[in-house]
């Protein structure tokens, strides 16, 4: 079997981990008809998943079209025992990505597993690049990605579980001469999937990315025919497989496979500048900075928008860490520091927000508290709360160093004493909704 094959090209001591299958499970993956998506789908099938073999079958620039691509790996697959039925719709289209997702739920009631893999080709220099070469491509990788996406998201919260895999390309990640349009659509790509992955993770669904490097018709072209049996699809499909798996170690991220090597990519921000004096900030001031400003030297990365936000904050030169009191106030306890965020509540920071907070403290005084804001007021209230809109993890002695105005809150966070789940735009707004 092709599974087994290749799994005796691997070290040895991978066979250490428990057996990765797909039993009751359900996958659905555009554009298998040939390439990398095949594969998937056979190593899918192989491990015990109902596979939707989705491929309208079009050359490689999306013109055409045919049912043999996908018919052939669904009789590969049943030949083999396994189970899957061919899909022949378009991603590129709403009515297309809905009827691909309808299709497995019809069949099979549940949609565990989706590898948005659908890609074509039309490279042109960016000046030569028309709307014909640069639509059809945007609309198979990125819209196709929200097409399919999106009603299997709907999915698989109502199952409370699922694994998404989009395919980015280092074309887009990195860059490739010609390839606006396909770069831009790979890069299109990560966006969606940080943006996503913030929305679905309490629902245990992990959403990656992943950007592989094979030789297949897509590139048999442009990558030098003596790379052939080193790029084979089959050396990316175990990334596939294990990040499509409930095993799957990660989320929101993006990982790169070619010919044996798998190695993550990511995004990351540099420490970057602050200027103090303000009225002597000018274009030249930033020249004459510049090796600061644009060094990676101590460079992190962000789980969103937000946590880059908080981080740059708190790198910012105050006068006000000088102000700060250095001590706890003598007997405030963890049970007092809540009930006292009430009388400290400030309704106008508040204005338009309903905001759930769950702290869990943890230390000697570990707890779970609720702050519960609505309509311009605050409820303070022990225990937990089912749905929570921001979760804060933070140990009672940082607690209260935070809430007796030691440390603020952002250096809390940066300190990687304060940990934010779910939604943490509003764990912004905390220290002016208590005047912290
Ligand atoms: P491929 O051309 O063999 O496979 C792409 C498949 O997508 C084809 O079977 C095609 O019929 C199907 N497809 C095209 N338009 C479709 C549509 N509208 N709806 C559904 N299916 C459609 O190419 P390959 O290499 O297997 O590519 C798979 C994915 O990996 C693509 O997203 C590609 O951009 C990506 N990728 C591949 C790399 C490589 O080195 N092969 C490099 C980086 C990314």
């Amino acid at each position: 079997m092709i599974s087994e094959k290749f799994e005796n090209s691997f070290e040895r001591k991978t066979r250490t981990f428990e057996y990765i299958h797909y039993r009751e499970q359900v996958a659905v993956i555009t554009g298998a008809g040939g390439g990398l998506g095949r594969i998937y789908a056979l190593e899918l099938a192989s491990r015990g998943a109902r596979v939707v073999v989705n491929d309208p079958g079009p050359a490689r620039d999306g013109l055409g079209m045919s049912s043999a691509p996908a018919d052939q790996v669904v009789n590969e697959i049943l030949s083999k025992g396994g189970e899957a039925f061919a899909n022949y719709d378009s991603v590129a289209t709403p009515e297309g990505g809905e009827a691909i997702i309808q299709a497995a739920l019809n069949a099979y009631g549940r949609i565990d597993i989706l590898i948005h893999n659908a890609g074509i080709l039309r490279d042109k220099t960016f000046v030569n690049m028309v709307p014909d070469l640069w639509d059809p491509v945007l609309a198979v990788h990125l819209d196709g990605a929200y097409h399919v996406t999106r009603p299997t998201v709907q999915a698989m919260k109502q199952q409370g579980y699922g694994r998404i895999l989009l395919t980015t390309s280092t074309s887009g990640l990195f860059g490739n001469f010609g390839q606006a349009n396909y770069g831009a659509a790979k890069m299109g790509l990560v966006g969606l999937m940080n943006c996503l992955k913030l929305e679905v993770n309490k629902y245990d669904i992990c959403i990656n990315c992943i950007a592989p490097t094979a030789i297949t018709r897509m590139t048999e072209d442009l990558l030098p025919p003596e790379f052939t049996e080193l790029l084979k699809p089959e050396a990316v499909s175990p990334l596939v497989l294990l990040l499509s798996s409930r095993q799957c170690p990660a989320n929101g991220e993006i990982y790169c496979a070619a010919g044996g090597y798998f190695g993550r990519i990511a995004l990351i921000a540099g420490e970057g500048v602050w200027f103090r004096e303000k009225s002597s900030l000018s274009p030249e001031t930033l020249a004459a900075a510049w090796e600061r400003v644009s060094s990676l030297r101590g460079a992190r990365e962000h789980s969103d928008a937000n946590q880059v936000l908080l981080s740059l904050l708190s790198t910012q030169p105050t006068q006000k860490t000088n102000e700060r009191p250095n001590q706890i106030p003598e007997g405030l306890t963890i049970a007092n520091a809540f009930s006292g965020l009430e009388k400290r509540f400030n309704s106008k920071a508040a204005q338009g927000l309903e905001v759930i907070y769950q702290f869990i403290i943890s230390g000697e005084e570990a707890s779970e508290w609720q702050v519960i804001i609505k309509d311009q007021s605050c409820n303070v209230i022990p225990g937990v709360h089912e749905h929570p809109t921001t979760l804060l993890k933070i140990d009672g002695q940082d607690f209260l160093l935070l809430v007796s105005g030691c440390r603020s809150a952002a250096e809390t966070f940066a300190a990687g004493k304060l940990i934010i789940e779910g939604r943490p735009g509003p764990a912004q707004r905390l220290e002016r909704l208590f005047q912290l």
